[in-house]
């Protein structure tokens, strides 16, 4: 049945080109078949015709479902007593990751299920409605093959990290050759990215661009974890490959931003990282000034981030990165989808998937203005209340 929305005090599309972070105020929006199929104020909204139910939102903001197009959800265990260590001084590293993965490795397929069953409630009740998960706590052909076939029981968008750090007591040369091999066929089936950690203590640029080039070649789409603990040839790479996002961004020298703005690579900033790693956040404000695209996601992860929250991101984004609350809301959900190259999700236009949150706020400022409350009224997936 048709539902037709009304009372929206303040309404996000991500719709109107000519200015990307408009609202309408007192709207309307009608659903139909799971798509946008009408938006406009409420005053022009036909509610004749059968089989329209009306639901009246009482003058509570509404923003299309966030887009996390960046997390690492498949794993067990947790490094609780690494980021205490953290907050008393001891500096994060990329080696933490190996803790994770002897976790992982010694949980069965129903134990990795159920938590990530929890996350994606968790997701969910804080308003994300698409979401990205990769791989990369196993680091073997079966335990990568498994991690990506339980991801894809929870996203189409699962990517392949075999290239999260090389596995204690593997050579480097032959694990590269795994990852390009053997091991990316494994995943091949359930997965439509490919990403390497281009970083310090983890893949140096020529390792990252051979295994990007044989997942390309494997006919995967490209993303990049680069940039984050230092300035490094990630962004660079990712640009050159046509990749669809460079993920943290954090440490940027000029032509870096340059080449993001020439190219559709989409920046993507993670401040859950900064916010639990201690660190300088990125620049947000020089990126968008610079004409890049920029998305925000939680990286949600037990070492770097362990927080599923889209909410917190924007209090973050606006508090600390120089973003707008209407930048920072369609970085959340806009960004993401082109993050993920996305036309259905991360807006509100007509055709679009009806993702909606609804805010038990009058506004979208209440996301940066009221950090830390709980703010999702409802949520609708493809028309369907999940919340
Ligand atoms: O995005 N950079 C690689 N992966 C995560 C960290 C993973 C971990 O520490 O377990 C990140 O920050
Ligand atoms: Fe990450």
């Amino acid at each position: 049945m048709a539902v037709l929305f009304t009372g929206i005090g303040e309404l996000t599309t991500n719709a109107d080109a000519a200015s990307p972070t408009a609202t309408i105020s007192g709207a309307a929006l009608l659903v139909d078949d799971g798509r946008v199929a009408w938006v406009g104020p409420a005053a022009d909204a036909s509610r004749s015709g059968d089989g329209v139910e009306v639901v009246d939102l009482g003058g509570r903001a509404v923003i299309p479902g966030f887009v996390d197009s960046h997390t690492h959800l498949v794993f067990a265990g947790d490094r609780a007593e690494e980021f205490e260590a953290r907050m008393t001084g001891t500096p994060y590293a990329a080696g933490g990751i190996r803790r994770t993965v002897a976790a992982t490795r010694a949980a069965d397929d129903e134990t990795l299920r159920a938590r990530l069953a929890g996350f994606v409630a968790e997701l969910h009740a804080q308003g994300t409605t698409t979401f990205e998960v990769k791989t990369g706590y196993d680091l073997t052909t079966e335990g990568e093959a498994r991690l990506a076939r339980l991801a894809a029981e929870v996203t189409d968008e699962v990517t392949y990290l075999g290239a999260h750090v090389v596995p204690e007591g593997v050579d480097r040369a032959a694990y590269v050759d795994l990852v390009c091999g053997e091991m990316l066929a494994a995943v091949r089936p359930h997965v439509r990215w490919v990403d390497v950690f281009c970083e310090t203590g983890a893949f140096t640029a020529v390792e990252s661009e051979r295994i990007l080039r044989a997942g390309a070649a494997a006919g995967l789409g490209v993303r990049v974890h680069g940039n984050q603990l230092g300035a490094g040839p990630g962004v660079q790479l990712a640009v050159r490959l046509g990749a669809a996002s460079v993920d943290h961004c954090t440490h940027l020298t000029d032509a870096d931003v340059a080449a993001l703005a020439a190219s559709d690579t989409v920046a993507t900033v993670l401040p859950g990282v900064e916010f639990s790693t201690r660190q300088p956040y990125p620049d947000a404000r020089r990126l968008i000034d610079a004409g890049v695209t920029v998305a925000i996601a939680s990286d949600c992860n037990p070492g770097s981030s362990f927080t599923s929250s889209m909410p917190l991101m924007i209090a973050l984004a606006v508090r600390e990165m120089g973003m707008t609350v209407g930048e920072a809301v369609w970085a959340a959900t806009a960004g993401g989808a082109r993050a993920l190259r996305r036309a259905d999700v991360g807006h509100l236009g007509v055709g679009a998937r009806a993702d909606l949150v609804v805010l038990d706020a009058p506004s979208r400022r209440h996301l940066a203005y009221r950090p830390g409350v709980p703010l999702v009224h409802r949520v609708y997936h493809g028309g369907e209340r999940l919340v």
